[in-house]
């Protein structure tokens, strides 16, 4: 935590801390008081009848009262917060203290746009420290600036992930930052649209060391820190990974040597705890989508059609990649490794006949 504050994210932390630090031994008292009367109205009944068969009256009886208020006030507050939070569960209230807010650390690569921008908020509201990788730094240092107006604990590092030094220096200056690993979350892609002739070696290049080589040098540095951990990595990869469409060839290839990488990743690391997964969205709204639709002579048109050949009938927002990628780094996905996660819509569902 020293290191945290030492690393001057602003009075906010201090302030926090202070407040922290004063309250919580009235609140320690509290709870240990609660603590002993509820163990003592469950000790005055007969177990497993616990609290239902609990005495009507008796001395103990006030107390069984003050448990009972208590612990619906704390479920009350929870949902509360999880309302709050609009999130996957979070049980924490809005004005969390510095240990709570940075006790878990994401590094997320792409995350200056599109889905790892909406990863890194998810992960934000979840009290996640974020490490921003990307290339472009005007949008990355943006979000770090608005994220820590919000008081969350966020590193911009300027991170080409086709880059073996630079992928290792961001992740160790993220682990010396944070001082933990929980999350990597492998997200920065690129796609080039052409026939399957047409493909240049450099387009190859391009995609495959971004989409592919990127994952694999992230997953390969991180690994250290997230063993200790038990964290997790996340790979996006896409629906072209599963079935493709025209003139995406190389990408397609990428992504689905990307879901091979997520599987035998994963056996190597189930023995340490650390699970690997992949996401492969569909159609997403986002920079990658706004090239795409720039390329058509009808933008409007070409996504109203592509909302028509999607069963929910809508082209994806990026928040519904990031929430499913935080499910994936939660505990709530403890038993869930090697898996390949469809978020389309149901795109891949249909046979276009
Ligand atoms: N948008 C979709 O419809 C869609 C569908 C399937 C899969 N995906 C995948 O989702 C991921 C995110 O894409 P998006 O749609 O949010 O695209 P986007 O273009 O909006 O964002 C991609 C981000 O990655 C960064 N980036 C690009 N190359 C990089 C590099 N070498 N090193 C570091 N950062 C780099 C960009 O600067 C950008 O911030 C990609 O892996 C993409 O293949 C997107």
């Amino acid at each position: 935590m020293a290191r945290l504050i030492a690393a001057g994210h602003g009075s906010y932390h201090t302030e926090k801390r202070r407040d922290f630090m004063m309250r919580r031994p009235f609140s320690i008292m509290f709870e240990l008081l609660l603590a002993l009367g509820g163990f003592l109205t469950l000790c005055s009944v007969n177990i497993p009848g616990v609290a239902q068969t609990a005495p009507a009256s008796g001395p103990l009886r006030p107390l069984k009262s003050i448990y009972q208020i208590y612990y619906s006030g704390v479920r009350a507050t929870n949902r509360g917060a999880h309302k709050a939070y609009g999130g996957l569960g979070s049980l924490y209230p809005k004005d969390r203290s510095l240990m709570e807010q940075s006790s878990k650390a994401a590094f997320i690569t792409g995350a200056a746009y599109g889905i790892g921008r909406a990863t890194a908020h998810c992960f934000v509201r979840e009290g996640y420290a974020v490490t921003l990788a990307d290339i472009d730094e005007g949008r990355g240092k943006a979000l770090e600036a608005e994220l820590r107006k919000h008081g969350a604990g966020a590193l911009f590092v300027h991170t080409d992930v086709r880059g073996e030094a630079g992928v290792r220096d961001s992740i160790e200056r993220a682990v010396t930052e944070w001082g933990r690993l929980d999350a990597l979350v492998n997200n920065a892609g690129i796609e080039v649209y052409r026939r399957a002739d047409e493909f240049t070696s450099e387009d190859w290049s391009a995609m495959v060391d971004t989409d592919l080589r990127g994952p694999f040098l992230c997953t390969k540095y991180a690994f250290p820190a997230l063993r200790e951990r038990k964290g997790s990595v996340t790979n996006i990869a896409s629906v072209q990974g599963l079935a493709c469409e025209p003139n995406i060839a190389v990408y397609a290839a990428a992504k689905a040597g990307l879901l091979a990488l997520t599987r035998g990743t994963a056996l190597d690391f189930a023995p340490y705890g650390v699970r690997v997964n992949a996401v492969c969205p569909g159609a997403i709204q986002t920079g990658m989508m706004e090239s795409y639709l720039a390329m058509q002579s009808d933008p409007t048109a070409t996504i109203s059609g592509m909302a028509k050949s999607i069963p929910l009938g809508r082209v994806g927002e990026p928040e519904d990649i990031a929430r499913v990628v935080l499910f994936l780094a939660s505990d709530a996905a403890a038993y869930i490794t090697g898996a390949t996660i469809v978020v389309d819509g149901g795109l891949l569902a249909r046979l276009a006949l």
